[in-house]
């Protein structure tokens, strides 16, 4: 589905968007440092000034682009994020805490080529506050799930889901910090498999080649 870019030199290119502290960015950093991630991460893709995102993506030399979606049209915000994906070649997005929603017409483009990553086990919990409403609704499983992104929000075909309990007297913070742990071991793995060209989407349904 995806060209895994092994005869090209340095692999698949990999962007990644986020708009806050870039925990997941750094697992996914990490894993390529540690040599358990064979791709590039060749671009940060962030639409907030104050996101930490930006400082981890600084220090590891990753290049980035800050596009404040804040006094541009939803067209030109979508407009300059393509120019930048076409410049750096990009092979691969992989949402990682991006709050903002993509027009059909972009995730159209991306389709079986972009992922998104949600803490919480999908179809249960969509939306930004899916810590929130687990506790409100008194589950006592929650999760994280890795997606093909499509059309609707946290929705599309789910390529890998990981469970954590909740516990009594967890809050937002102390659950999504016990999922973030998670998120930072699994979606590099995902990355991976990828790469690997082991994913395959079918339908609304992804395969998942083992060895
Ligand atoms: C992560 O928990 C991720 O699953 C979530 O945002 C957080 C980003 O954390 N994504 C969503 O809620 C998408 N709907 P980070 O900025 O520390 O990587």
């Amino acid at each position: 589905m995806i060209d895994n870019g092994t005869e090209r030199k340095g692999g698949l290119k990999l962007a990644v968007f986020a708009s806050g502290s870039g925990s997941d960015l750094q697992s996914i950093i990490n894993a390529v440092e540690r040599g358990d991630l064979h791709l590039e991460i060749s671009l940060l893709v962030c639409n907030n000034p104050d996101a930490f995102a930006l400082e981890r993506a600084r220090t590891h030399g990753i290049p980035s682009v800050l596009i404040d979606h804040r006094g541009r049209s939803r067209d030109e915000f979508e407009q300059e994020i393509r120019s930048e994906l076409e410049k750096r070649h990009i092979d691969l997005i992989a949402l990682a805490g991006f709050m903002r929603i993509l027009t059909p017409d972009f995730v159209g483009r991306w389709r079986g080529k972009m992922v998104n990553i949600h803490p919480a086990l999908l179809p249960s919990f969509p939306g930004v506050h899916a810590h929130r409403d687990a506790i409100a609704y008194g589950v006592k499983v929650s999760g994280l799930t890795i997606h093909f992104v499509d059309e609707g929000v946290d929705h599309g075909p789910i390529i890998c889901q990981k469970s954590v309990e909740v516990h009594d007297g967890d809050t937002e913070e102390t659950l999504g910090e016990r999922v973030l742990e998670q998120e930072h071991i699994w979606y590099p793995k995902v990355l991976q498999w990828i790469v690997e060209g082991r994913v395959r989407l079918e339908g609304r349904k992804v395969k998942i080649e083992t060895d």
